[in-house]
């Protein structure tokens, strides 16, 4: 999946780093940030986040495997694509998600944003390296096939304009995942089959209120990086790195609490309790002294300072 980096500052409040997650605990005082890359880590993002983690306890080598009917379901979530403000709604946007390769386009006769497998169903060329045509259509790069917001061919340039129909085949079709914009970022649900078309009404993306609050700002980014979507997440949850790796950028706050440590380096890495408050094949919620986290599957994580 390619990283998207969400950044939100809300204002006159104490910034939490998060990626795109659920909202915040009412009992939690601070305010929002959506940072699922480390680099964002900066101008306090993770300010007393600067300790090093020190799991209560490690995890049990013996533990059974979960039972199937608690294994997550990887292709049951919502996935950001982007925040719709870094698109451009004048030309398709390819992206990989999960290993599906999609394009996502905006669709100007009705308004909204559409989500597509990237591959035209004729010859499967990239319909993210075509165009909008001036139908406002999806149109594919290589013998310019034509496609309306559900997905159906409008037009076949080289078909007679007195033979059969043939762009109604339903070879014709593309493949559309169900999309919505919330938050102010583009949302799609990974799969196409009919039965899903409906699930926006079962199941939404994550919401953040900070995010639509008119008294917060909001800052959006996205950039891509070399590692992979696992390696972030679970640098995300890992506050033990920041002293080290953002050296100089964070204020550091020695644990004045560990009453057997004789030396602190320089860049101020230390033990912090954490407490696991909530864990379940969904995510994981944990606190310590000055800071909580939420980190929720698949890609959502929140961190909030506490006073
Ligand atoms: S491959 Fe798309 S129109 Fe031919």
């Amino acid at each position: 999946m390619d990283p998207l980096a969400l950044l939100a500052l809300p204002r006159a409040a104490r910034p939490f780093a998060a990626t795109v997650a659920p909202p915040s605990r009412s009992t939690r005082r601070g305010a929002a940030r959506l940072v699922p890359s480390d680099h964002r880590c900066r101008g306090g993002a993770c300010r007393r986040a600067s300790a090093s983690a020190v799991a209560p306890e490690a995890p049990r080598a013996d533990e059974a495997p979960a039972p199937a009917e608690e294994r997550f379901d990887w292709l049951d979530q919502w996935y950001p694509f982007a925040p719709v403000g870094e698109l451009d709604p004048g030309a398709p946007h390819g992206k990989t998600v999960l290993g599906l390769s999609v394009v996502a386009w905006y669709d100007c006769a009705a308004g909204e944003w559409r989500v597509f497998d990237d591959a035209c169903p004729h010859r499967l060329a990239p319909l993210s390296e075509g165009r909008i045509d001036g139908k406002g259509r999806l149109q594919c790069v290589y013998h310019g096939w034509c496609f309306d917001g559900a997905g159906a061919c409008q037009f076949i340039p080289q078909a007679p304009a007195l033979g059969p129909p043939v762009h109604k085949n339903a070879k014709a079709c593309v493949a559309s995942y169900p999309s919505v914009v919330q938050n102010q970022v583009l949302w799609f649900y990974p799969r196409t089959e009919p039965e899903y078309k409906d699930v926006l009404q079962r199941k939404r993306p994550p919401y953040f209120a900070e995010i639509d609050d008119p008294s917060s700002y909001t800052v959006f980014g996205m950039r891509d990086f070399l590692y992979e979507y696992d390696i972030m997440i679970e640098n995300l949850i890992d506050p033990a790195h920041v002293p080290y790796t953002h050296r100089g950028l964070l204020p550091t706050f020695p644990n004045e609490e560990d009453p057997g440590r004789v030396e602190h380096d320089r860049e101020g890495g230390d033990a912090i309790n954490i407490n696991i408050e909530q864990a379940s094949i969904a995510g994981l919620y944990r606190s310590w002294k000055e800071a909580a986290s939420n980190s929720r599957r698949p890609a959502h994580y929140m961190a909030q300072i506490l006073e």
